[in-house]
C-alpha cells in the first residue's frame, strides 16, 4: 500500500504531538533532498545517523529480516522502511507529519516499492499486541514522542523475542549543546542532567525527549525489555554535517549520537 491513511485527526492529540504535527509538517520540505539521497542505498550500503555510520559498523537492522513484520516508528521521508522493504520485510511505517508522508510516498512511487504508510502517532498504533518482530526508530519517536508512552507502546507491538533499535542525540551532546543550534558544542556542560527529559529549545514550540542513560534503562525495563546493547559510535575526523556546527570534531572525542538495542522478554 502506497498511500498513506489518517489514523488521528489533529484534534484528539496530547500536546507535544500536535506541537510536533505542526513543526514536522512545516519542516518537511527541508527533509526531501536528504530522503531523496538516503532511498537510494542499496542493502548492505545504508548509513545512519548525522555522520552517515554505515550499517555494517553499527548493525542497526538484523541480518535477517526477510519475512519478518517491521515497524518504524517516525519513519518521515520512508528511507528506513524502504531499506527494510528491500531486505524482504514486511514494512509498516508510522509517521505525524502528514507532509513527510506524502514524501515518502512519492518515493515509493519512484522506486517501484510498497509498504504501508500510516498517518499516526507512534504513542498510540493501531495494531494488536505482538504484531511485530522488529521495531526501529532513527530520530523518530525515540526523539520527539514521549517515552513513558510510545517504549511501552512498542514493547506491546513487538513479539516475544522481538528486537527494538533506536538512534538519537547522545546524553552528553545533549548536555553540551549550545541553545543556539548554528553554534558548536565545546567541552561545557550547558544544562543540568537532572529534570532534562523533555525540552522545547528557545524560540521553538516543538517538543523533545532526551531520558538520561539511568532513564532509558528504567524506561526499558519497566516496558519488558531487556537491554542488548548501546552503541557510542566515535565519527571520524574532518566530516561534516548540516546537523553539527563545526564538523567532526567534537565528535571525535565524545559521542554525539547513541544507539540502543533491546529486546522483548520471552
Ligand atoms: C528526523 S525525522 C526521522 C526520520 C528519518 N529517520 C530522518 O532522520 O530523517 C523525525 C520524524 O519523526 C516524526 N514524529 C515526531 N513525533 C512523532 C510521533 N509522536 N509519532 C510518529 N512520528 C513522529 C516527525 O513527523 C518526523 O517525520
Amino acid at each position: 500500500m502506497g498511500a498513506a491513511t489518517d489514523t488521528q485527526p489533529s484534534g484528539g492529540l496530547p500536546e507535544h504531538v500536535a506541537a510536533n504535527r505542526a513543526y514536522w509538517d512545516a519542516y518537511a520540505p527541508q527533509w526531501v533532498e536528504s530522503g531523496e539521497r538516503q532511498w537510494r542505498l542499496a542493502p548492505g550500503a545504508e548509513t545512519w545517523g548525522i555522520f552517515g555510520f554505515p550499517e555494517p559498523e553499527i548493525r542497526m537492522l538484523p541480518d535477517d529480516l526477510a519475512g519478518k513484520d517491521a515497524i518504524e516508528l517516525g519513519c518521515g521521508t520512508g528511507y528506513v522502511s524502504a531499506w527494510m522493504a528491500r531486505r524482504g520485510a514486511r514494512v509498516v511505517g508510522i509517521d505525524n507529519s502528514a507532509a513527510q508522508l506524502e514524501t515518502a510516498a512519492r518515493l515509493q512511487r519512484e522506486h517501484g516499492l510498497a509498504f504501508t504508510l500510516l498517518h499516526g502517532d507512534a504513542e498510540r498504533v493501531p495494531y494488536p499486541d505482538g504484531s511485530f518482530d522488529f521495531a526501529i526508530s532513527e530520530y523518530g519517536a525515540v526523539l520527539w514522542a514521549d517515552p513513558e508512552v510510545w517504549v511501552p507502546e512498542a514493547a506491546r507491538l513487538l513479539r516475544p523475542g522481538g528486537r527494538l533499535h533506536v538512534l538519537t542525540n547522545s546524553v552528553l551532546y545533549h548536555l553540551c549543546a549550545p541553545d543556539d543550534e548554528r553554534e558548536p558544542a565545546t567541552d561545557r556542560l550547558l544544562r543540568p542532567q537532572f529534570g532534562m527529559g523533555r525540552t522545547v529549545w528557545p524560540g521553538e514550540a516543538a517538543v523533545e525527549f532526551h531520558p538520561s542513560h539511568g532513564g532509558w534503562i528504567r524506561q526499558f525495563t519497566s516496558a519488558g525489555l531487556e537491554v542488548v546493547e548501546l552503541l557510542e559510535p566515535q565519527a571520524r575526523p574532518g566530516l561534516v554535517s548540516r546537523h553539527l556546527p563545526g564538523g567532526s570534531a567534537w565528535a571525535t572525542k565524545w559521542p554525539v549520537e547513541e544507539i540502543w538495542k533491546v529486546r522483548k522478554r520471552t
